[in-house]
């Protein structure tokens, strides 16, 4: 029988909830190291064990972000984090940052239900106002997923990264609480961004 779970925030498909370090440090190291999931992702270098304890025990210090595990409600695998970061409380903005690990579940709804639980968290209860998001010109499915949440483009910094032997556009995202607010509705009548 499934161990009644952690439920910090839940979604259609995914349940958002703290990192335990003693449990699921190691999965955050193999997925981050993932030269497929690195890929997409601004970290680079080599990930120990303890970063990845370090980087959840930062996580529960509120006041500066907050770090979630990613569940999945029917079977209670965990398959990646959802994070806001940079929280800029006087001007009440943030920024996310997400990661499937287990790339199978990639494309299948789940970033995207995580996501409107975290803008749920970031607008309704900590009072932001907006929330950014920045993406690799090549990583169709993060733009795509935010465009879903409601994000627009609001500038692209030309050649910003460096991946795979060249320079890729940085684009930036955004969405304010009340081009959100629609998107939310329909989510919670219907189950679906759209
Ligand atoms: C980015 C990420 C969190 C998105 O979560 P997800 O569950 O895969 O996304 P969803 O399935 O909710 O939505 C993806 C959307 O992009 C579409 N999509 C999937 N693959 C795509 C591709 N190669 N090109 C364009 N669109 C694509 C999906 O079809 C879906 O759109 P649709 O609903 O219109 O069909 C997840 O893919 C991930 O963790 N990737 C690796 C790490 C990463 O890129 N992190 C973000 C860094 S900015």
């Amino acid at each position: 029988m499934m161990e009644r779970p952690v439920i910090f925030l839940e979604g259609k498909k995914v349940i958002l909830r703290p990192l335990n370090k003693h449990t699921d440090a190691e999965k955050l190291q193999r997925w981050i190291n993932d030269p497929e999931v690195r890929h997409n992702l601004v970290m680079i270098f080599p990930q120990t064990l303890k970063n990845e304890e370090d980087f959840i025990d930062r996580g529960g210090d509120a006041a500066k972000g907050v770090v979630l595990g990613m569940v999945l409600k029917e079977t209670g695998e965990l398959i990646g984090t959802m994070a806001l970061h940079e929280i800029d409380w006087p001007n009440r903005n943030a920024s996310t940052g997400a990661m499937i690990g287990e790339k199978k579940y990639w494309g299948k709804g789940y970033g995207t239900d995580a996501k409107m639980l975290l803008l749920d968290y970031a607008f309704n209860t900590l009072n932001l106002h907006t929330v950014s998001s920045t993406a690799f010109a090549f990583n169709k499915r993060s733009i795509r997923y935010s465009i879903h949440c409601g994000y627009k483009v609001e500038g692209v910094q030309r050649s910003r990264l460096f991946r795979s032997g060249r320079y890729w556009d940085r684009v930036h995202l955004g969405v304010s609480k009340r081009e959100w607010l629609p998107i939310w509705r329909r989510y919670k009548e219907t189950g679906s961004v759209r």
